[in-house]
């Protein structure tokens, strides 16, 4: 070997066990990989304590609430805290103009008052074993990726129905590590899930989405809900007969709040990351999808913004909307701005150099590894004009509500005009989608979605290569001679998908011949054309590029870890519970700046501008901060302190995330990440990389002394030391 490669294979060798903060760890094996470390890095209790099978543990007073955020059980009566803005879209849902939670906040002052949320659910995790044996069986190196696939389908369903066979629990096999280790993990879901309690928008979201990903961060984001059970304390859907949840673990709360260097950790459940992708698959998304989809989102955005500002009743209707489009929109731009200025990529291609190397000194690996970052190169640049075209066509005309909307209508009018369906289940479908209309209506605005209509399509249609344009387009052209202003106006005008009682006139008596009106109108014909190219021209390759570059994937991920023997490698986030640890810590985000680890509430009033929404402060806030009569939430320092940064790796789903300090007790509620390390889903840096936590102080006074909730405090526990 040349002393180049020696070299080369040294460093990549011996490498440090982790970098410190980064990593999202399985809690069933914290006490093998981490504890040592969380104990040196100061962490008091056990990996006992954190998850056990055998005793109640911290695991069994976390959820994963919704779809994709958690939240932590803070009494015995079951009452769970997770952000405002996993809450938000049911805050949203129970707003009207009379009753404007969103505004001014929502407390129940007694169980009858909690509000029921139909859809909302909450998971617990029962419990994880590793099952990669059972899952590989039959299965030999030399395979077809579609063989592989199949037989492992067929041993995941093997262990799911063996695993919940007489029990009440559910059973899934999820991948780790990209398809090479599987584990089984048993889950069970609660369904009737009530509001508690919420702050109003300009505690909850203060700062709004100029704030958001940034730091310094003032967001007071919390809510309050409660999981309800049937009598024996078991899930059961909403009914005036549930009772609160006795949990089997509730938190314990610690004023004492944390200290710049202090050991701190997030257990929650981050939904994806892709730390161990090749530099082309990063390239693609920084460098491809983002701008394209940042720019899309940003007309949309910039429409629907003066819309809510000069309308009270757009700003309760759009106020989710805005919210989940601007937040994947800045996302994007902060991840592709820290992939630049962290050489991302070329720090990605030294590595698949050293990679190469390793490879080609032993025949063995040439054999398995020796085309595969090829083959992965070459995949990626095959697929990049579709992945463009899919996301113009993902961000663009789906982007377009009317658009979505009226596809929704494609099944109904399948239904009529195929002859085996009988006419009864007709009526039943219509009569699904109209009990979807005055929800759908109730959130509509449909002049705000003409105008952002007529600016996608123009963006999607001049800049997306013409070969990749769904044929409508061309039809629109040459009839509105290129105004995508004039297509807009007369899709609104003439189709009834933009107006309720259109829909309702539709709906009403549905009969098989009405789906002529569905089949003619112009939103629909937009709709049909978009989607026919969608499914045939770009789900087929879409999909077969996932499937390859899966597989693709897992081999790389494998090698990886068998060149760097000293490492310890965690999986990719999931959307399963993990622990993240780290220390509460400052950072530089610039040349002569440096950030403080937390916030106060004098920052609240700093920020405050009465003629800007985000920054609106009630005179109730200013007047409990001018007091400066905090009570024991005072920090030690004698502040309020709202929010605090720490070295934990987290990314969306850790939202809610309860964090917590060396012993175990809650300190915060994880929100948010900083603007400079948005890119830490595709790679760390512990330089730039922060969580932001809220100060579980700053949330129990806002519970405390500004809404009055002294009950729900009541029902907490707070340590002692
Ligand atoms: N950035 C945080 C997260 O990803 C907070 C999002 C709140 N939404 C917003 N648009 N401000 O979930
Ligand atoms: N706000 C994010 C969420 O929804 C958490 C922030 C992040 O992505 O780190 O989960």
């Amino acid at each position: 070997m040349s002393r180049l490669v020696t070299l080369f294979l040294c460093l990549f060798l011996i490498v440090r066990t982790s970098i410190a903060g980064e990593g999202m760890w399985l809690p069933i094996l914290l006490s093998q990989l981490n504890e040592k470390d969380m104990q040196t890095m100061g962490m008091r209790i056990t990996a006992e304590d954190i998850y056990s099978v055998n005793h109640s543990s911290l695991k069994d007073a976390i959820v994963l609430f919704g779809g994709g955020c958690t939240a932590e059980i803070v009494s015995n009566q079951g009452l769970i805290l997770t952000n405002h803005h996993c809450g938000f879209s049911n805050i949203q849902r129970h707003s009207t103009l009379e009753h404007d939670y969103l505004t001014d906040g929502f407390w129940a002052s007694s169980l009858t008052e909690e509000l029921p949320n139909p859809g909302l659910s909450v998971t617990f995790l029962v419990s994880m074993e590793d099952v990669t044996e059972k899952i590989l069986q039959g299965i030999s190196p030399d395979m077809k990726g579609s063989e592989r696939d199949a037989i492992i389908l067929k041993n995941r369903g093997k262990v799911e129905s063996e695993a919940s066979k007489g029990s009440r629990y559910k059973a899934s096999v999820k991948a780790f590590y990209s398809g090479n280790q599987f584990y089984l993990i048993m889950t069970e879901t609660f369904t009737d899930i009530r509001l508690v309690g919420a702050p109003p928008s300009n505690i909850g979201k203060f700062g709004g989405d100029t704030d958001n990903w940034m730091w310094p961060r003032h967001t007071g984001d919390f809510s309050v809900f409660r999981i309800y059970a049937n009598k024996n304390n078991e899930p059961a859907d909403f009914s005036k007969d549930n009772i609160p949840y006795t949990p089997k673990k509730s938190l314990t709360i610690s004023l004492k709040g944390v200290k710049e260097g202090d050991f701190t950790f997030v257990y929650g459940f981050p939904g994806t990351t892709q730390e161990y992708l090749p530099s082309y698959a990063v390239d693609m998304a920084a460098n491809q999808r983002n701008p394209i989809a940042i720019k899309l989102r940003q007309q949309k955005l910039d429409l629907i913004d003066k819309a809510m500002e000069n309308d009270k009743l757009t700003r309760i209707q759009y106020a989710a909307k805005a919210a989940s489009v601007a937040n994947f929109w800045k996302k994007m731009i902060g991840e592709s701005k820290g992939i630049n200025r962290l050489d991302a990529i070329e720090k990605k291609q030294q590595f698949e150099a050293g990679f190469e190397i390793w490879v080609n000194a032993e025949n063995s690996r040439k054999d398995l590894y020796g085309n595969i970052l090829t083959d992965y190169r070459q995949s990626i640049e095959d697929f990049r004009p579709y992945h463009k075209a899919y996301t113009y066509l993902t961000e663009g005309a789906m982007g377009v509500e009317i658009i979505r909307f009226a596809y929704g209508y494609n099944n109904l009018l399948k239904q009529c005009r195929e002859k085996t369906t009988a006419d009864d289940e007709i009526i039943k479908s219509a009569a699904k989608l109209k009990a979807g209309v005055p929800g759908y209506f109730k959130n509509y605005n449909s002049k705000l979605d003409e105008a952002i209509f007529a600016k996608l399509m123009e963006t999607y249609g001049k800049e997306c290569d013409p070969a990749f344009l769904p044929p409508i387009f061309t039809e629109a052209m040459a009839k509105y001679e290129g105004s995508y202003k004039a297509w807009a106006a007369d899709v609104f005008k003439k189709s009834m998908f933009a107006d309720s009682s259109k829909m309702n006139t539709l709906l009403d008596n549905f009969t098989r011949k009405r789906s002529k009106k569905i089949e003619e109108d112009p939103a629909f014909l937009v709709a049909r054309s978009v989607y026919a190219f969608l499914q045939d021209k770009l789900v087929p390759v879409v999909n077969s590029f996932y499937l390859k570059a899966d597989s693709l994937q897992r081999v790389y991920m494998k090698a990886q870890m068998e060149m760097q023997t000293g490492k310890v490698f965690y999986p990719d986030a999931n959307s399963t519970l993990r622990v993240a640890y780290g220390n509460v810590k400052g950072y530089s985000p610039a040349d002569a700046v440096d950030y403080r680890w937390f916030t106060t509430l004098d920052g609240i009033l700093e920020k405050e501008n009465p003629d800007v929404y985000d920054y609106v402060v009630t005179p109730r806030l200013r007047e409990l901060s001018t007091s400066r009569d905090y009570g024991r939430y005072a920090d030690a320092d004698g502040s309020m302190h709202v929010a605090f940064i720490a070295t934990n790796h987290t990314t969306g789903g850790n939202s809610g995330s309860p964090v917590l300090d060396a012993d175990g007790n809650l300190v915060g509620i994880n929100f948010d990440r900083c603007w400079e390390g948005t890119m830490s889903d595709l790679i760390y840096d512990p330089d730039q990389c922060r969580n932001i936590a809220l100060d579980i102080r700053y949330c129990l006074f806002i519970i405390d002394r500004y809404a009055g909730a002294a009950n729900l405090i009541k029902e907490m526990n707070f340590a002692t030391r």
